[in-house]
């Protein structure tokens, strides 16, 4: 939530910032905004800033109509909304009295009431209803006493909870940019004469692909010429240096008319690349970045997956291949309710933390509560340097490179190799599977790639079927087994995107209470298992049965040459033939697909849904 960017440098400012917020907007777009440090007449700084409610477009018209001045160094702000409605006051950057200093602020500074009644008392006058307010207060009282704007967001981060990465400028001080961060995402990018900020390294990957890993409760300060990190007291800390694996190609949209389709359509690749190297030379299943010993796998007697949106959906589909492959007894829960039941936990238990952006508020709570009740925590990630595999004990990178769009679709589906991945190693170790089953199922998911291929091709059918049900008030999902989740997760991808009311069922539960929703020419979206020796296709196909006969519109998404299905679907999209297991990667590509679609008919802004973010850092 909320993307924020600094720079100082040879650059202009304005044009490094602004860039800088539209690889960031994904991260919220109720308003946007820039301050930069410019000469006075008489020779002293003065901060002067632009800011806009909606979105970045918005504030750039502003600077057309008000232009900035020429500067190098400056600091910028794209807003999801916490405290204050999204309007033009309440958009970040905040400054003090003075106008001496200017904040852009990302998190929740949960004491500001406190503090802002402290501050009235005191004649400061706060115009907005945001948090971040009393921040650009207090830093300006701080360097009003003579101390530099380092010392001063040091002392500062002190008296303040909750979590906030805050950015600050200095008039007086026009040569550094000063940062700091506790449980909310801030990275430094380090050039040559220049430096960055950003929340992730979108913001500055067009200038460098060398960037710093901030810890917790670290205060930064950037100059043309140096990175300098303390903690909040001030002593020194040396930060964790990384390179960028991928390039400012990835940012962009490729030709797509969203980054979304342009990820859909990058899933074969994210799955290859989320593949690649797992194999040792003599055919076993190799980990890198697991980190914890075969015997602390060995210990493991339950499994508890925590997640939210669509990673939670990722974590469904994990229960089933885990408990198949390794009959380890697994839970998935949504992480914003995990540590508020007081769950059981202990060092035998395994935590698997499934988040794209590696920065979910929800989901680092849940697994600081785990570790404080001495289970090992394992992240199954996207994103490099993020603050939830820094926190957790192991971790699996997906490969699936920048997710971009606000609809997670290569994030999920690579999260759901690395979840089979991850179950296949516990079998390895564990000796709950022979080597050549473990080598089958790898091998039938080097194959996926191909059949995501094929699924893509069809892609235009699935449009058409899209745009036939654009008016429609309410689609149902159906699954069974492995399939359900993908039912869940298409449903989401319809609300998020098309705002249409949109429910998954289980196939088997239609008849308890659901199957009163279906009436004539109700869209039913089927998800069918592959045929096999259960009996879950022919119960599928008892619940297809079930709502045909209420009037309902079936559309089936089976195995190719399933003529059962084809028999009574009104419509057919057929999936290549893989095991049960696996079918959810190909099962969720035309959901993706379709929800895509119905959104860009409507009209609807797909890479920026509203009221969402991409990477939420609130709880
Ligand atoms: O970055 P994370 O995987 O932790 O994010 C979890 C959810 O916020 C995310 O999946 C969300 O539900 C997406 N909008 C789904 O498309």
């Amino acid at each position: 939530m909320c993307g924020i960017v600094g720079y100082v440098g040879h650059r202009s400012a304005q044009d490094v910032v602004v860039e800088g917020l539209r690889r960031l907007e994904y991260r919220g777009y109720d308003s946007a905004g820039v301050a930069l440090v410019a000469a006075g007449p008489d020779g002293a700084g003065r901060v002067e800033w632009r800011k806009r409610a909606g979105k970045l477009a918005n504030l750039e018209k502003l600077i057309g109509e008000e232009p900035l001045p020429e500067v190098t160094i400056g600091i910028g702000h794209t807003r999801w909304a916490t405290h204050g409605a999204p309007n033009d006051v309440n958009a970040h950057p905040h400054l003090g009295n003075r106008r001496r200093v200017a904040v852009v602020h990302n998190g929740i500074i949960e004491n500001f009431d406190d503090l802002r009644a402290r501050l009235e008392d005191d004649d400061h006058q706060l115009s907005s209803e945001t948090d971040t307010e009393v921040a650009a207060h207090l830093l300006e009282l701080q360097v009003g006493s003579g101390v530099d704007l380092t010392t001063a967001m040091q002392r500062v981060c002190q008296v303040l909870e909750g979590a906030f990465t805050l950015v600050a400028v200095d008039a007086e001080d026009p040569d550094r940019v000063v940062a700091a961060r506790r449980n909310s995402p801030l990275v430094v990018g380090v050039g040559e004469g220049e430096n960055f900020l950003g929340s992730d390294v979108a913001a500055f990957i067009e200038h460098t692909r060398e960037a710093l890993e901030l810890g917790q409760d670290q205060v930064v300060t950037i100059t043309r010429d140096g990175v300098a990190v303390t903690d909040f007291h001030g002593a020194p800390v040396t930060p964790k240096a990384y390179h960028v694996d991928w390039d400012l190609s990835a940012a962009e949209k490729d030709g797509h008319d969203w980054f979304m389709r342009k990820e859909i359509f990058e899933q074969p690749h994210a799955v290859a690349d989320s593949l690649l190297g797992r194999r040792t030379r003599t055919g076993a299943l190799q980990l890198d970045e697991m980190r914890l010993s075969d015997q602390e796998l060995r210990d493991i007697d339950k499994i508890i997956i925590i997640a939210a949106g669509t990673s939670f959906y990722a974590g469904m589909v994990a229960k089933y291949a885990i408990e198949h492959w390794t009959r380890i007894p697994v839970e998935v829960e949504l992480s914003s309710e995990f540590r508020y039941r007081d769950p059981i936990l202990d060092y035998s238990t395994l935590v698997v933390a499934i988040s794209q952006s590696g920065e979910t508020a929800d989901t680092l709570q849940a697994i600081r509560h785990a570790r404080t009740q001495r289970s090992k925590v394992l992240a199954i990630c996207n994103t490099n340097g993020s603050t939830i595999p820094r926190e957790s004990d192991a971790v699996i990178y997906t490969h699936a490179g920048p997710e971009i769009g606000v609809a997670s679709t290569k994030g999920f589906v690579t999260q759901l190799v690395a979840c089979y991945l991850l179950a296949l190693y516990l079998a390895q170790v564990k000796g709950t599977r022979y080597g050549d089953e473990i080598a089958d199922v790898l091998h039938q998911l080097e194959a996926i790639p191909a059949h995501i291929e094929t699924v893509l091709s069809r892609a235009e059918a699935v449009y058409e079927l899209a745009r036939a049900h654009v008016d429609e008030p309410t689609v149902l999902f159906l699954g069974r087994h492995a399939g359900y989740p993908v039912a869940l997760e298409g449903a989401l991808k319809l609300k998020e995107l098309a705002y249409i009311h949109a429910e998954g069922f289980a196939g088997g539960e239609l008849k308890h209470g659901p199957i009163a929703l279906i009436d004539t020419g109700q869209p039913v979206l089927c998800v069918v298992p592959p045929r096999g020796r259960d009996q879950l296709h022919g119960k599928m196909l008892s619940a297809i049965q079930e709502v045909r006969a209420r009037g309902a519109r079936t559309i089936c998404l089976a195995e190719e040459g399933d003529t059962a299905v084809a028999a009574i679907a009104d419509t057919l999209i057929e999936l290549p033939r893989v095991p049960v297991l696996l079918q959810p990667l190909l099962a969720v590509v035309p959901l993706q697909l379709f929800a895509c679609e119905l959104a860009t008919v409507k009209g609807h802004d797909v890479d920026q849904p509203r009221n969402l973010a991409k990477s939420v850092t609130v709880e």
